[in-house]
């Protein structure tokens, strides 16, 4: 399926943004080994999610939806099961994690073409150092041997909260000390939902770098989460509302854990005007209305470790470089090449074609940006849902629609956006 976004008046409105996607995954797969019935509300309900809902049930959990609430419980944990990631690298690797720690269970993962050709030995190489049985190599699919685990101390290079996660979802089978080190801390929320689940984790900002270990309690308890809207999916609409004239745009209850707001940092300094107003914790998370206004941006500079804070936004970050008249230098990002597809060559071509100069040099990106961005142009998305909506954001702030080619993998994570961003007044069909 193609869309097209077309240039047009201001966005207005309040975006109702979905549930976080990393956090929902967390949810389902600690809910899943805890104790008793877990509630979650907020959930992302998109294709990536819907693979772990799966994968939990497949391996004897039991989750059911009640309305607005999510019922996840754990079964006895069963094994020889196929597991079907389907896009979802997260639901792979966390899962991978899990079953290690789990004796007797025995998974087979898979996914579809994308996920099949994304790096997984950079997890499934701790995991077996834990003492777990691994068959496969360095791509799915991958037969994960659950067994009583060692411990670990792993030093996660690049940063990686998905290689993280898995170790320490996998190290709650065992009572051996597991330490994660990263010179640059990755998203923490597998360690904050731990704290909601009775375990506890120890962070340090030591001289070795960020040390994640996991403490003395292990057993996950039931509780109850609320997730918060996604940032990495409100930074379309909050993009667009920077770049399109007169626009005004609002995402009530989003989350704001520092480790996820690399993008919005950046375009503040780039001169984006955004207001945070009713900061709360929920769920251990920090949360805030964002309210976001059309400004001039000026040109940036991203340093490398500014990167993981703002991983999955660097398409969406790109088009706002688009429109800052100047040039862009946003570094440290070989991680790009193995997302969903490679990124960075997608957003280079889609600029391009655009009409914007954009250059990989080694793996830094620049972009040569303009106060009047031509569009007119079909974008190929290689499947990826974020260049898709990375793009349609563009389109509306071009002189000419832009085209994608391919819409469907937007399910994988923000299933409503059309709908949502129509609702602000763009024009996206
Ligand atoms: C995620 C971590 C990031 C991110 C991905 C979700 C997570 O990947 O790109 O979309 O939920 O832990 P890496 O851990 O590979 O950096």
């Amino acid at each position: 399926m193609k869309l097209t976004a077309r240039p047009g008046g201001p966005l207005q409105g309040e975006a109702d943004v979905p549930g976080d996607k990393s956090c929902s995954h967390r949810a389902l797969i600690l809910g899943a080994m805890a104790e008793g019935t877990t509630r979650i509300s907020g959930l992302l309900q998109s294709a990536d999610i819907f693979a772990t809902v799966a994968a939990i049930k497949t391996l004897g959990g039991n989750v059911e939806q009640h309305g607005e609430e999510w019922l996840v419980r754990s079964g006895p944990w069963r094994g020889p099961v196929a597991i079907d990631c389907g896009n979802s690298g997260t639901a792979a690797r966390l899962l991978m994690g899990a079953v290690a720690g789990m004796p007797g269970v025995h998974a087979m993962f898979s996914g579809d073409a994308s996920l099949s050709a994304r790096p997984m030995q950079r997890v499934t190489l701790p995991l077996a150092r834990m003492g777990a049985t691994i068959q496969g190599g360095d791509r799915l699919p991958i037969a994960v041997e659950g067994t009583h685990l060692g411990g670990i101390e792993h030093r996660n290079v690049p940063a990686s909260a998905q290689v993280k996660s898995a170790i320490l979802l996998a190290g709650l089978g065992t009572g051996a000390p597991v330490t994660v080190i990263e010179a640059v801390p990755s998203r923490d929320h597998t360690e904050i939902m731990l704290h909601q689940f009775g375990c506890d984790v120890a962070v340090d900002d030591g001289p070795n770098g960020w040390t994640t270990s996991l403490g003395t309690r292990r057993a996950p308890v039931a509780c109850e989460l609320s997730i918060a809207s996604d940032p990495s999916s409100a930074a379309f609409p909050l993009v667009a509302a920077t770049i399109v004239p007169g626009s005004d745009v609002m995402v009530r209850g989003m989350l704001v854990n520092p480790l996820r707001t690399g993008l919005y940092e950046v375009l503040e300094q780039m001169g984006g005007e955004i207001d945070l107003s009713n900061e709360r914790i929920q769920s251990g998370e920090i949360v805030a209305d964002v309210r976001v206004r059309a400004a001039p941006l000026a040109p940036c500079h991203v340093r490398a470790e500014q990167v993981p804070a703002m991983v999955d936004e660097i398409p969406v970050l790109a088009i706002a470089c688009a429109f800052a008249d100047g040039e862009s230098v946003i570094e440290g990002l070989a991680e790009l090449r193995l997302k969903e597809s490679d990124r960075l060559g997608a957003v280079i071509a889609g600029l391009t074609a655009c009409g914007i100069g954009a250059v990989a040099d080694g793996d830094t990106l620049r972009i040569f940006g303009a106060a009047k961005v031509r569009g007119g142009a079909g974008v190929a998305t290689q499947g990826d849902h974020r260049i898709a909506m990375a793009f349609l954001t563009l389109g509306l702030a071009a002189e000419q629609p832009v085209e994608v080619d391919e819409a469907e993998m937007i399910a994988t994570s923000f299933p409503d956006f059309v709908e949502v961003m129509q609702s602000l007044g763009a024009g996206i069909g």
